[in-house]
């Protein structure tokens, strides 16, 4: 039987491993350079692919709406530099796609040849592929704390819509020590108190706050208003 190479995974809760890397912004110094912002690092397989190509263009569009919520952005894959300049310039030059076209991709995007990121952070899948990286998505909190791992396999686009939504979800519940449910959106109701810390039950399903719902000793919720998880989350144009 065929010998696949085991990579280590980086899980929530560790440091996001460091690396330093040429982009095509320049050198970075990974996650040093991104303290106090969060950061999602994601993996795509292939430059000149045609799913990639969708999800660049639609994380590009939504760069302004991610920054706006103090979270930056890095791309990778096991191409080169030069690959990675070529195909973003022909995105910008010659893809139109559901409504986006001239789409420059400003964010930096890590040549990764030698895959020594790419392996450090468990981006690699032989099962899927030994050549090219899965779709990873790195959620990485400002003091470098990885805090949400997804993974997609090659033939599947991500959603980058939920994207947003795990990185909005992430920062209400550090601001507001709440936990989000199923399908959480601002300005639905939020659990209390976050998992992990049922030991007061009692005092919770006799609390004085109208806001709070105990449906059971295990299960309250509380209203969080949208305007002000926004308000705690987006910066200020
Ligand atoms: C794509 O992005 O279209 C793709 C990349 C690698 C394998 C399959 C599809």
């Amino acid at each position: 039987m065929e010998e696949k190479e085991v990579f280590a995974m980086p899980r929530i809760g560790d440091k996001a491993p460091e690396f330093k890397a040429v982009t095509t912004q320049g050198e970075i110094n990974f996650p040093a350079d991104y303290k106090g912002s969060w950061v999602i690092l994601f993996s795509h397989p292939a430059d000149f692919t045609p799913v990639c190509t969708s999800e660049f263009m639609t994380f590009a569009s939504m760069e302004k709406q991610f920054n706006d919520a103090n979270c930056k952005l890095v791309g990778l894959s096991v191409d080169g530099l030069y690959s990675h300049i070529a195909w973003l310039r022909t995105i910008k030059e010659k893809i139109e796609y559901k409504g986006m076209k001239n789409v420059e991709v400003t964010f930096p995007l890590i040549e990764d040849i030698t895959m020594n990121v790419a392996k450090k952070y468990g981006m690699m899948m032989p099962g899927e592929s030994s050549t090219k990286a899965v779709r990873a998505v790195f959620f990485i909190d400002p003091q470098g704390i990885i805090r949400t791992i997804i993974y997609y396999p090659l033939s599947l686009g991500r959603n980058f819509d939920e994207l947003y939504r795990v990185l909005i979800a992430l920062q209400a519940a550090d601001e507001f020590k709440v936990a989000t449910p199923a399908d959480w959106r601002p300005g639905d109701d939020v659990i209390v108190p976050t998992a992990g810390s049922c030991g007061v039950a009692k005092e919770r399903m006799e609390s004085k706050d109208d806001s709070v719902k105990c449906h059971d000793w295990f299960f309250c919720t509380k209203k969080l208003d949208k305007e002000k998880v926004l308000n705690a989350i987006i910066k200020k144009k």
